[in-house]
């Protein structure tokens, strides 16, 4: 995926930190719902390290993500975490956490095989007692197929601006597609366009809450919405037994 290497050093200019203090607020509040004593998380698929941007206040973060150019890109917002590389399907650091955390990035993941992998990377990393959430953009109950676009204009004189199309063409499928249209200005260019492509995985609300029981967690759901404009979404909350 183009937006995670060659274009990672546009990544903040397609989604902003400043932007995610609400949302990390949320999942802060349901760690320390979970764990009131919790001071050190896992990320895995941690990216440009938006969420992490302000985690960090409330945990010690330790963020892993599969693309080396993401994580230079959230070393640079993030230069107090730790970042170690690896794939949130095989990463075994043999150390555990008061929490672990799967933003978006698990969406990357396309199969039940997959998707079964990470949650079980996720548990092998959770302390007993602790707790692990999961942030999925869709479940197979919550997908809309549709467009979204947005962008920013950073310090350095570049500009982004990209479309979204999300489609599901198999509805009966684990997955979805979502086409990215990005144009890119920088100083002295010709603006450039790109498009990128990314499969993603959707599935139903009871698998998710079968993989979850069979990788050791005891999990629960919650569904609450930022403000009254916005989608709820659906975020697992997930128990390790102590
Ligand atoms: C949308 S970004 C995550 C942004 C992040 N939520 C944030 O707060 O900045 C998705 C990330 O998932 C990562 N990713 C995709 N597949 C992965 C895998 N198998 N293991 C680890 N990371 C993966 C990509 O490299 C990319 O950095």
């Amino acid at each position: 995926m183009r937006l995670y290497g060659d274009l990672a050093t546009w990544f903040h200019l397609l989604t902003a930190p400043e932007d995610y203090a609400a949302e990390a607020g949320r999942y802060r509040d349901l760690i320390l719902g979970a764990l009131p004593d919790a001071t050190t998380l896992l990320e895995l698929g941690s990216g440009g390290g938006n969420n992490a941007s302000h985690l960090k206040a409330d945990f010690a973060c330790t963020l892993s993500d599969v693309s080396p150019q993401m994580l230079d890109l959230s070393r640079r917002l993030n230069p107090e975490c730790e970042h170690v590389l690896g794939d949130m399907r095989t990463l075994r650091l043999g150390r555990a956490f008061d929490a672990v955390f799967v933003h978006d990035a698990i969406t990357y993941m396309a199969t039940e095989d997959d998707l079964r992998d990470c949650l079980r990377t996720a548990f092998a990393h959770t302390r007993p007692g602790g707790v692990a959430l999961f942030v999925p953009d869709f479940t197979r109950e919550t997908f809309a197929a549709g467009t979204s676009h947005g962008g920013h204009d950073g310090a350095d004189g570049r500009s982004l601006r990209y479309l979204e199309w999300s489609t599901d063409p198999d509805p009966s499928d684990t997955t979805y597609e979502v086409d990215y249209a990005v144009v890119l200005h920088e100083p002295g260019q010709e603006p450039r366009v790109v498009h990128d492509h990314h499969v993603e995985g959707l599935f139903p609300e009871h698998t998710w809450l079968h993989l979850l029981d069979q990788a050791g967690f005891e999990p629960s759901v919650d569904r609450a919405k930022l403000g009254e404009d916005d989608m709820s979404q659906t975020v697992f909350v997930a128990r390790r037994p102590s």
